[in-house]
């Protein structure tokens, strides 16, 4: 007969672990990749600003919220429970293209310090994949719009 396998939340998350792991996806390297990350973007000429201007002196606690939300992702521990929409929707200087200067910055590090080619590829999926939604609730889909040729 058949065996019918259906996996419990925890079952999931051990495979989920287990597998990150095997690729050197860990919370330790979450922190570093975290760190680094945001030392880039805080240099980047233009979007470094738009980071100062809303998190000014609470880097802290928005690094360690950004720690939980990469374990919540990539190690599927449940740590991050926020709405990153919201807070991306207020942030009124944000433009499209700012999405492909942050993603350019997170790959950096990536290629720079990952553990394995995997983990870049990895986290590189997930960080696109939500740049995407995030994008697409700011700012619409792109090409729905009426062409301007079009009257
Ligand atoms: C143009 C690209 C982006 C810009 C300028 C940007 C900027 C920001 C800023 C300024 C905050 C802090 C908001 C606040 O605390 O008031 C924030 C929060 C956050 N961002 Fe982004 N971000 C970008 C893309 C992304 C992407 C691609 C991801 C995920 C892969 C992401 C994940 C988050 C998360 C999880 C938070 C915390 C939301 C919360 O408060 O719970 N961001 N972002």
């Amino acid at each position: 007969m058949e065996r019918q396998y259906h996996a419990s939340a925890e079952e999931r998350r051990a495979d989920i672990q287990a597998h990150a792991h095997s690729i050197g996806v860990t919370e330790a390297y979450i922190s570093t990749l975290v760190d680094t990350f945001y030392g880039r973007i805080r240099a980047h000429d233009l979007i470094g600003p738009i980071f100062e201007e809303a998190i000014g002196d609470n880097w802290p606690p928005h690094l360690a919220k950004m720690k939980q939300f990469w374990s919540a992702v990539a190690l599927n521990t449940g740590a991050y429970s926020g709405k990153p929409v919201p807070a991306h929707q207020k942030l009124s200087s944000v433009r499209p293209w700012h999405f492909n200067i942050w993603l350019a910055l997170f790959r950096q590090p990536l290629e720079e310090t990952a553990p394995s080619r995997e983990a870049i590829v990895y986290f590189m999926e997930r960080a696109e994949r939500i740049a995407q939604s995030v994008q697409l609730a700011m700012f619409g889909a792109p090409g729905l719009e009426k062409p301007e040729s079009v009257s």
